[in-house]
């Protein structure tokens, strides 16, 4: 079968990365670049690819069955109606859109025009992930009872120098903060509420440095977050899971999931049962079980899963409409944050249904 024709939108930090990918996909064929900067100082760039300076200019000369969309934020909804008025597949770098409103454009279009929308929630793919989510899916820990997660790293005082990342948005709340929203929507279920507090007390940015929240998800269990960038630890899901050179491998576990019948650490996965689940207590002892586990580069998955999902043989992993409610969980922990209420999210998933429907 011909290769997917796939094209690459904005080459910074993680464009870069889809690029070296797509090059070297056995599944895919990259087909162009386009990046407002030079075609020069795009790092990486196979010198037969060629690069265009807009992504319409992209969309009509290379003519690509499919792109990935890795520009700042605020450009991913314009740039995927853009794509899916062109009849053209995309994979849209996480946040979907800066909105809950500007998200569901994006996925009524995409379903309008019939083209396939994924999001860049590439964790998912990791097979800790899908182990995990089979381990709690398949009942092996009883009746979810709640989960908790602590991301906790100390990003250094120069990350700091780009005046955005002080500011509104540039937090690790949507930074960061995001993706361990949606791994817990993906191993726990849908967050029905929210209700967040913010801190700015240690760096004393205008945006917060730590942030924690209470979660109700949809099946009646209960989550903890705490995440910070201003504290030092081997508890963040990059450590656990050493899923790049830039965050040396810990090993540690900074999510917990616990049942009726047993608890699952993640990412580096441990099951803890009695040897009697269905009779087990505290009164007994408790022993771990180690889950062996073979990393793969989610990032050759995603794209690997995008074909299939093209090509209609698998469902969408990240769909738009799941990352939109992951989205829509993400900022109610900073309006809950704001306002001290907690957020009830059910107005937010009848739009995003109402959209992909
Ligand atoms: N999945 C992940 O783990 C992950 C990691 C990092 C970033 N991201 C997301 O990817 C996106 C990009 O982040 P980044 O860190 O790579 O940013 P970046 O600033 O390094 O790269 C953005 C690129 O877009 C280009 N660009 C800007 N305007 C453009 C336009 N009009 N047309 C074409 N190109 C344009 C810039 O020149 C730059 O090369 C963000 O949405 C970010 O949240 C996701």
């Amino acid at each position: 079968m011909k290769r997917l024709r796939v094209g690459v939108i904005g080459a910074g930090l993680i464009g870069r990365r889809h690029i070296a990918t797509l090059a070297a996909s056995p599944d895919a064929e990259l087909c162009g670049v386009a990046d407002t900067l030079p075609r020069d100082e795009i790092a990486g760039l196979p010198p037969a690819v060629p690069a265009f300076t807009s992504h319409r200019a992209l969309l009509d000369e290379a003519k690509p069955d499919a792109v990935v969309i890795a520009t700042p934020n605020r450009l991913h909804v314009p740039m995927g109606v853009d794509c899916a008025r062109a009849g053209v597949h995309m994979i849209v770098e996480k946040p979907v859109a800066d909105t809950v409103a500007d998200a569901c454009v994006l996925v009524r279009e995409a379903k309008k025009a019939g083209v396939v929308l994924l999001v860049g929630h590439h964790r998912r793919h990791h097979t800790q992930a899908q182990e995990a989510r089979r381990i709690v899916g398949d009942g092996e820990l009883g009746r979810v009872v709640g989960a908790t997660m602590l991301w906790a790293a100390r990003k250094p005082d120069a990350y700091f120098d780009a005046a955005w990342r002080r500011t509104a948005g540039g937090g690790p709340v949507l930074i960061n903060l995001i993706h361990d929203v949606d791994m817990l929507r993906f191993l726990v279920g849908e967050i029905a509420g929210v209700q967040g507090r913010a801190s700015r007390a240690i760096r004393g940015f205008e945006v917060e440095d730590t942030a924690a929240a209470v979660l109700s998800f949809a099946n009646g269990a209960l989550g903890t977050i705490l995440v910070t960038d201003a504290a030092a630890s081997p508890w963040t899901i990059e450590q656990g899971l050493g899923e790049s050179p830039l965050f040396p491998y810990s090993g540690e576990n900074g999510y917990r999931i616990v049942g009726t019948a047993g608890a699952l650490e993640f990412p580096v996965l441990r099951v803890w049962r009695h040897r009697d689940p269905a009779n087990g207590s505290w009164n007994q002892a408790i022993g771990p079980t180690p889950v062996k586990g073979f990393d793969r580069d989610p990032y050759f998955e995603q794209i690997r899963h995008f074909v299939a999902v093209v090509e209609g043989r698998e469902a969408p992993l990240a769909s738009g409409a799941d990352a939109a409610r992951t989205l829509a969980a993400t900022l109610a922990l900073k309006a809950s944050s704001e306002s001290g209420a907690p957020v009830d999210l059910a107005r937010d998933h009848d739009a995003i249904a109402a959209a992909s429907s």
